[in-house]
């Protein structure tokens, strides 16, 4: 079966950091064997440029068909005045939405080499390995009626959050799933005790498991504790599943327990296709950076991260996913920072080839 990859590098540090994840699947290709048939295209502000739109038809067409997509960033500055419905981040919505990504995985997992970057203590946070299942395709933020409307005379802003059955079905079994795979523990997080879509959300979550998924350990949790609770002591979770809204708010608190945005990548997954590959999409937590975009000071560690989970989860390789993963852990232990994971004054960074470089010659000393 051929391996195919859509790369978007997007706007901001995303062409930077994309660069070195070439590099490190010429390497697979080169080292492993492992090949990939890889094209690339345009999405957000880039797209916008040359299209006067975030996201070109043919560009969805290819997502559409290739086993995953890699995505930089989008967003920037020089875009902000733009109409909402062409922004940037319609470009990311829109392939979200048609590729039906429901399934968010957001690990937030903290390398030993660099507890001492979160703002908690060291033992709240050495170790931390939690994964955040977001759903991603529906909920508030693409709830119908929305709209800013005329009423009396003021205007009105409403969004809808809406679940049916199903769409809460399928993402609980996906977190289920994931957690026999790890420390079997589901904590489900709404808020029952406010919202309609809550209440259906826990009553579905909870049937999902006791009909499918007894052996795993569920509990549910309103999401404003479970913020809280992320932030007094994470290590008590293992996978979290949440809506849309809740899960972009949680996986940012997360995402800073472990010290830097830097670091962490993401999943988002569908429905298996006719390869019995899911449709997948992977990128960076982080976003598009424009204060440093074009300096070669960015951390190309998530976005490298990011292609480890398109190694695991569409390419059926979790042994050459953890292989790039135990690089990455090497170049921190060794001490090789970019300028996001600097601490002390003087030290000289590493840049964002230079970190690619690292990573490279610790996938070399791996064989
Ligand atoms: C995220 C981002 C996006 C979101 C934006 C860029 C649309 O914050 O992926 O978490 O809100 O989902
Ligand atoms: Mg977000």
């Amino acid at each position: 079966m051929t391996n195919t990859l859509l790369i978007l590098p997007g706007d901001g540090i995303g062409p930077e950091v994309m660069a070195e994840v070439t590099r490190i699947i010429d390497w697979f290709g080169a080292r492993r064997g492992l090949k990939f048939d890889v094209s690339e295209d345009l999405v957000g502000g880039a797209a916008y440029d040359v299209h006067g739109v975030p996201l070109a038809d043919a560009t969805m067409a290819r997502a559409q068909e290739v086993d995953a997509v890699l995505l930089g960033a989008v967003g920037g500055p020089k875009y902000d005045a733009l109409d909402f419905s062409v922004k940037p981040e319609r470009g990311l919505l829109r392939l979200r939405k048609e590729m039906d990504l429901f399934a968010n995985l957001r690990p937030a997992q903290c390398f030993d080499a660099l507890a001492d970057f979160s703002s908690l203590k060291r033992d709240v946070v050495s170790g931390l390995d939690i994964m955040i299942v977001r759903e991603l395709t529906s909920g508030v933020y693409f709830g119908e009626p929305r709209g800013i409307f005329e009423e009396k005379d003021e205007r009105v802003g409403i969004n809808t959050q809406r679940y049916t059955e199903s769409e809460i079905d399928r993402v609980a079994r996906a977190a289920f799933e994931l957690a026999r795979k790890r420390g079997n523990k589901v904590c489900s997080m709404e808020k029952a005790n406010v919202m309609e879509s809550g209440i259906l959300w826990r009553e579905v979550v909870q049937r999902v498991h006791d009909a499918d998924y007894p052996d795993v350990e569920l509990s549910h949790m309103y999401a404003d504790a479970g913020g809280m609770q992320l932030c007094r002591w994470p290590k008590q979770f293992d996978v979290i599943v949440t809506d849309n809204l809740f899960g972009d708010l949680l996986s940012d608190v997360a995402a800073m327990l472990t010290g830097s945005l830097g670091m962490l990548p993401s999943a988002s997954l569908g429905a298996p296709m006719a390869n019995g590959r899911p449709k997948a999409l992977y990128e960076p937590v982080h976003g598009s950076a424009p204060d440093i975009a074009g300096q070669g000071k960015a951390n190309p560690c998530a976005c490298i991260l990011s292609f480890a989970m398109a190694l695991r989860y569409s390419f059926d390789r979790g042994d050459e996913a953890t292989r790039l993963e135990r690089a990455v852990e090497k170049v921190l232990a060794d001490g090789v920072r970019t300028a996001d994971l600097m601490q002390a004054e003087g030290a000289t960074p590493v840049s964002t080839s230079g970190m690619g470089d690292a990573i490279l010659a610790a996938l070399d000393a791996s064989l």
